[in-house]
């Protein structure tokens, strides 16, 4: 259990009114959490301070060589005026498993859950109420010994900042474009793609610029020897609905385990829908969609909750999804977990936790 000190600001920023546009990731609330952990100490000081700039030697590992790890999570406002969080264990546990292949020390699980759940309660107020919004929960871990060897830090930062959010797409739940990159790759099993690291995601700009330069909102990442399987779309897992079953790539070392990709098999089984978790080659997918069986396609994932997607481009080959809206898989997985993560539907799986 920690001891958290609190040290409130004087002077509150003005919060986000009703109405307002939020975005994503721009608007940061007034406090943040921080903790240090130095070799043979452990972790210490856990603190919940005014939000402000960090102050780092310029030789801090992290900016050198990447050693650091984040988590995305969500704390939603329920009509009855509850703060619930989504499956927060799940976040604890995977961010340990980021540490662990990123040679940073493991956070235990309630620590991490109390350090966040601590910070929403001083925030509460700062949990948006409009629909499709909510308040986005960035943890993340940096190296931060000023020491230009490459070598584990000893020294180490978590940090917890909160964003009051609306969708993470612009174009909310339209169906948005992918590109699926045959050249460059995200990640190759033995590396890091089941982590959540910066790493990934400064490999992917690459790919993200040359997709939006022709016309496509994400990438989607085939298997980085072959080049020939689906692994995942830059900020989402993926799945495919074809011939009344869903299939998802099954999680192989280089695919990110998302939270939201759980929440939607065990929300597809319990429906009595067939979930395979399996290999699938592009070319399968081709042959599916030329065969008239592809019948919705949608990404899933914290931020972006489910987007449907609409058109997929594989080297010359488009691949037109649906009629332009969206599915009704895509819709009722979305209106299902919204439902339970906003406390307005019941929570079968006990999956919300209040702050
Ligand atoms: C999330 O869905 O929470 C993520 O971390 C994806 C992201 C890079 C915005």
């Amino acid at each position: 259990m920690l001891n958290i000190d609190i040290q409130k600001v004087s002077t509150p920023k003005a919060k986000p009114q009703p109405g307002d546009k939020l975005g994503f990731g721009h608007i940061f609330t007034d406090h943040m959490f921080l903790m240090n952990y130095a070799e043979g100490k452990g972790w210490f000081d856990p603190r919940i301070v005014p939000f402000q700039n960090l102050s780092l030697s310029p030789a801090a590992m992290v900016f050198h060589y990447g050693q650091e790890m984040f988590e995305g999570m969500k704390a939603y406002h329920s009509p009855d005026g509850r703060a619930l969080l989504f499956r927060p264990e799940m976040n604890a546990r995977r961010a340990n498993v980021s540490n662990q292949r990123l040679c940073i020390p493991e956070v235990p699980e309630e620590d991490f859950i109390q350090a966040i759940r601590e910070l929403v309660r001083v925030e509460k107020d700062w949990i948006p109420k409009d629909p499709g919004t909510s308040l986005y929960i960035r943890p993340f871990i940096i190296a931060t010994d000023g020491f230009l060897g490459v070598a584990p830090s000893k020294t180490y930062l978590f940090v917890v900042i909160l964003s009051p959010s609306g969708a993470y797409s612009e174009s909310g739940m339209a169906p948005v474009g992918i590109w699926i990159e045959d050249d460059y790759v995200r990640a190759v099993r033995g590396g890091m793609g089941y982590t959540k690291t910066g790493g990934n995601y400064a490999a992917s700009l690459i790919a993200q610029v040359k997709a939006h330069d022709a016309g496509y909102s994400q990438v989607l990442w085939l298997d980085g020897v072959e080049r020939k399987y689906i692994e995942e779309v830059g900020a989402m897992n993926i799945f495919f609905k074809i011939s009344g079953h869903l299939v998802t790539p099954a999680l192989n070392g280089s695919i990110l385990p998302g939270v939201t990709r759980d929440s939607v098999i065990k929300l597809c089984e319990s429906w009595g829908l067939d979930v395979y978790e399996k290999r699938i080659s592009v070319d399968e997918l081709i042959d599916d969609y030329n065969m008239g069986r592809v019948e919705e396609i949608f990404g899933t994932g914290t931020a972006a909750v489910i987007s449907p997607v609409g058109k997929l481009r594989y080297k010359d080959d488009i691949m037109v999804i649906g009629d332009g809206t969206t599915g009704p898989l895509s819709q009722r997985l979305y209106d299902t977990l919204t439902g339970i993560q906003w406390g307005t539907l019941p929570d079968p799986f006990g999956w919300t936790m209040e702050v």
